[in-house]
């Protein structure tokens, strides 16, 4: 079984992390899984809306960190960055289920869906300080856009989850729902908006998001240069191997 599921069906695409036994945390082989049926939703005309989709009780433990230990993400066009650019240049719908932990590249590809569903026992953390890192898929500018500053700043600064409630208020999720419903509601919504003229769809989520497209593949650029480097920088060395050997990780020196 693959641990990516692809399903087309209706003019939905629905992407599934299916690697429960490491909580869905995604490797270099499917963020590049991910890229390339991205790309493939976007040039067909019969798939006219994505949806990406966890377990009832994971979304994803965001990257994997054995790859960011033995094989880090080292140029710009790695499978991750062709994933975050392939989720951010989407010119059609975007859908999440969330439920369970979102963590790292979980929480920050919904910045660029459209309509996100959450189980009620969603948890949404961007660790990247805690990893030595920083932020990526330009979360440094979409989250503080999306939820004001002072909350970013505690979320990327401190790392810790926010629940679902939480992100209903900041506008991260549309709606909470128990998690058995909420990859449903996902696929009844995204069945709505494949049965809508698709040139309007398109049109108006390029008209959305244009203010500050460039920006955002800018920003990702910049965060991905630093993010690259700090990957093999002592901090991150620290935290990776911390999760690794299940103990807390010392900067008292870093
Ligand atoms: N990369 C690689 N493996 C991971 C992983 C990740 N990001 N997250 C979890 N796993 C693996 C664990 O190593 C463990 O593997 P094992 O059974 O072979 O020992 C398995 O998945 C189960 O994880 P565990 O931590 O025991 O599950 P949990 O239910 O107690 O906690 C999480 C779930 C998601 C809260 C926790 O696993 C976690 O915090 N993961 C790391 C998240 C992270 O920092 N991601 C990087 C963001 S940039």
């Amino acid at each position: 079984m693959s641990d990516i599921l692809i399903h087309i069906d209706a003019g939905v695409t629905t992407l599934t992390f299916n690697r429960l036994d490491k909580k869905n945390s995604i490797t270099a082989a499917m963020y590049g899984q991910l890229a390339d049926a991205l790309a493939a939703a976007d040039a067909d005309p019969a798939q006219r809306v994505v949806v990406l989709q966890g377990h009832e009780t994971i979304f994803s433990a965001g990257n994997d960190i054995g790859d960011f230990l033995n094989a880090p993400p080292s140029r710009e066009n790695s499978p991750v960055f062709r994933f975050l650019r392939g989720i951010a240049g989407l010119s059609k719908p975007l859908l999440a289920a969330v439920c369970g932990p979102a963590v790292g590249v979980g929480t920050t590809m919904l910045f660029h869906c459209d309509l996100v569903y959450a189980g009620d026992n969603a948890a949404f953390s961007m660790p990247f300080v805690n990893l030595g890192l920083v932020p990526e898929a330009a979360s440094s500018l979409l989250v503080p856009q999306a939820m004001g500053y002072h909350r970013a700043a505690e979320a990327l600064l401190l790392g810790e989850p926010f629940m679902a409630e939480a992100a209903l208020e900041v506008g991260l999720v549309n709606r909470v729902v128990p998690p058995s419903e909420a990859n449903a509601l996902a696929q009844a919504q995204a069945r709505k908006l494949a049965a809508k003229p698709l040139t309007s769809l398109v049109e108006t989520k390029r008209l959305l998001k244009q203010g500050q497209a460039a920006q955002v593949l800018a920003r990702m650029d910049e965060e991905g240069a630093l993010f690259r480097r700090m990957l093999g920088e002592p901090a991150a060395r620290e935290a990776f191997g911390a999760f690794m050997e299940r103990r807390k990780p010392d900067f008292s020196k870093l």
